[in-house]
Parts: structure tokens; sequence; C-alpha cells
């Protein structure tokens, strides 16, 4: 251990100071990591990189970006004295066998730098966090004046539940812009597990800097302010099946005006479907058309290959011609009406879970048009 008028400046075990060169890549560093930091305080991440499509994302961003602005250094200096020591420090050809770098022990200025700047940055981060991470879940009033709804994860896409509406809403979300949102966010409940299906998945959307795990029996309220509007993509960020690479849904933020719009088509098309109008309409489906269809949507889950060809559901290149399966999933015989039926209402099986017609965003048509495809194959 060297004395203490020495220690103050850095010296090698063989008492050796650090040379010239050594201060050199020091100032490159401090250059480097100026520039970096910089840049760091002016990039705008909204938009060159993502929205900042929710009002907490604002705040979560100047979180990124104070811990951005401090890992810069750290990576440049860390990385920059690994990169300068391994090569000012090289064993050379006439070096012996046995030769060991410079080496610096018990260097008390230094370990307490190191030491010391670190945990200060963690604990400023843990309070600045502590200030924004409770606009995520807020109490009293501004919970009170939120619009609540429910998100809920499902074997592949999510399920949304709004107020006045009596039924979900599939993957597509529609929210006003402006309007603050409580989404009670779950998985299906264990309770109504018919095949498995209770699993975990997630809610990511990552323009509102909202990730939150979609756990059977478990509700997160999560408050969010959409402040752009546009489509956002939701991302399942969990393994849940085999289905879980396509599990993707949609926010969709509205104006005002076209929110409005949207909500009076849903409780229209619900009168509409109380009033028992809506009949499935088989005659004129087009085969070449629903080919297109299958390849876009049902290929997530189903091969037009052989039953045994399994991927989340059966093959369906014989669903109408296969005498060793000549009934369908719903028990019933393979006939057009039937294997419609299923298109539209979705069903349950061995296998899991077909969703119906509005996860899979068909219309009359393309179930009118994927029967028809559906019965020319023959594999
Ligand atoms: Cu749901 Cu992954």
């Amino acid at each position: 251990m060297a004395s203490d008028g020495e220690s103050k400046r850095l010296k090698d075990d063989q008492g050796h100071y650090l040379d010239a060169g050594f201060w050199r890549a020091v100032w490159v560093m401090a250059v480097i990591s100026v520039v970096l930091m910089a840049v760091v305080v002016a990039y705008p991440i909204d938009p060159w990189f993502l929205p900042e499509a929710s009002t907490t994302s604002v705040d979560i961003d100047k979180l990124f970006k104070f811990s951005m602005f401090f890992s810069v250094p750290i990576l440049v200096f860390v990385n920059g004295f690994l990169i300068y020591f391994a090569i000012r420090y090289r064993r050379r050809p006439e070096d012996p066998d046995s030769a060991i770098g410079s080496q610096i022990h018990d260097h008390r200025a230094l370990e307490t730098w190191w030491t010391v700047v670190p945990a200060v940055l963690m604990v400023t981060l843990a309070v600045l966090s502590y200030f924004v991470i409770p606009e995520y879940y807020p109490t009293g009033q501004a919970a009170a004046s939120a619009v609540t709804m429910e998100a809920i994860g499902h074997k592949f896409y999510y399920e949304f539940r709004y107020p006045g509406l009596r039924n979900s809403v599939m993957n597509d979300a529609h929210l006003p812009i402006g309007v603050p949102v409580t989404m009670d966010i779950t998985s299906l409940e264990s309770s109504q597990d018919v095949n498995n299906e209770a699993v975990i998945h997630s809610f990511w959307v990552p323009e509102f800097r909202i990730k939150q795990d979609m756990v059977p029996g478990m509700v997160v309220p999560l408050h969010f302010t959409p402040r752009e509007t546009g489509t956002f993509r939701i991302v399942c960020t969990e393994f849940c099946g085999l289905g879980h690479s396509h599990m993707w849904g949609k926010v969709i933020v509205d104006s005002r005006s076209d929110f409005d719009k949207w909500y009076a088509d849903q409780k229209r098309s619900e009168q509409a479907e109380a009033k028992g109008v809506q009949p499935i309409s088989l005659a004129p489906g087009d085969a070449g058309a629903g080919q297109t269809t299958f390849n876009a949507k049902c290929v997530a889950c189903h091969k037009a290959a052989p039953f045994e060809q399994k991927l989340v559901g059966p093959g369906l290149g014989n669903l109408f011609h296969d005498p060793s399966h000549p009934n369908l999933v719903t028990g019933k015989p393979a006939t057009p009406a039937n294997v419609a039926d299923i298109i539209e209402h979705g069903a349950h099986g061995d296998m899991g879970t077909m969703p119906p017609m509005q996860v899979n965003g068909l219309s009359q048509k393309d179930v009118a048009n994927l029967v028809a495809y559906l019965q020319t194959l023959h594999k």
C-alpha cells in the first residue's frame, strides 16, 4: 500500500506511473462521452425512434434519457480502458512467458469514486422512478374520472370489454384521444379453463410505454391517456403456446368524433344482432378468394394438408373428404353449413380453442369463400 501522498497518483505495484499515453486516451474517451451525451439529450425519441403516444410515455422517456445520459460515459470509459490496456500492455515478443501486466491495487480514491458515483446514480434513478411509476396506478380523483375497460388475454388473441357494449371487441381496441383510460388487464380465468387455456400472456404497447403480464386470476388496472392518433401494436411477450408468435392486437387511437362513430356502429350491430338479422349466406363462395384468405389468416393454426399434420389445429386439406374423420370438432358431419358454423362462432376441441370470426377479422363473405376453398381440397 502506497503512502498517502503517492496514492493520489496512479502507480502500479512495481512503482511505475501510468504514462502520457494513458492520459491522452482518457482525454479521447472524455471527448467521445461528451459528444454522445449531447446526442442523448438532443435526440428526439418521438418521432425518430418511437412515438410517445400516451402521456406517461413522455415521462418514461425522461427516465430513459437520464439512464442513457449516464450510461454513455460508463460504456465509453469501461470499454475504452479495456481496449487501451489490451493494446498498451499486450505481450511483446521479447517479454518472458511469466510477464504480467501493470497492476494497481488498493487505490482508495479510485475505489471510492467507482463505488460512490454509481450508487448516487442508482438512488437518483430510484427517486425519479418513484414519482413517475404511480402515473400507471392513480388513486382518488384521477382514478375516478377515468373510463374503465377490460383487456383479457386468450390463446391467441385479445378480448376487450367496453362500458355499455354487450359484445366484446376482439384484437383491435379503439380509444378516443385525450381521454384517461384505466385498462383492467388480466387473462382467461382458471375456472373457465376448458383445455389448458388459462396461461400467462402479456399486454405490451411500445408506443404507450406499457408492458404488463396478463395473469389468470389477477387483475392489474393500468392507467394511461392516449395523446396521439394512430394505430399501435399490442404484442404478447410471454410464450403462451404454439400461436404465440401470431398473437398481435392493435390499439387504434381515434379523434373524438371518429371514436363516437365507431362506438355507435358497435351499438347498432348489437341491436341488429338482437333482432336476429345477419343470416349467414353460403351461396356464392369464391374458392380463389378463399385460398387468399386462408393463406393470410388460417395458416397461423392450420395447414392445407392431411388431418394429422397439425399446427395449433388439425390439417384441413381433406376436411370434406376424409373417411377417417367424418365428423367435425363439434361432433357434426362435415357439411358446408357446419363448417361455416365453426368458422363463424369458433369451437373448443382437444387441441385448443378456435376463436370466432370477429377475432380473425373475417366477414360473412370471407366465411363463404373459405368454405368454397376448403371444399376444393383433396390432400
Ligand atoms: Cu399470448 Cu404469447
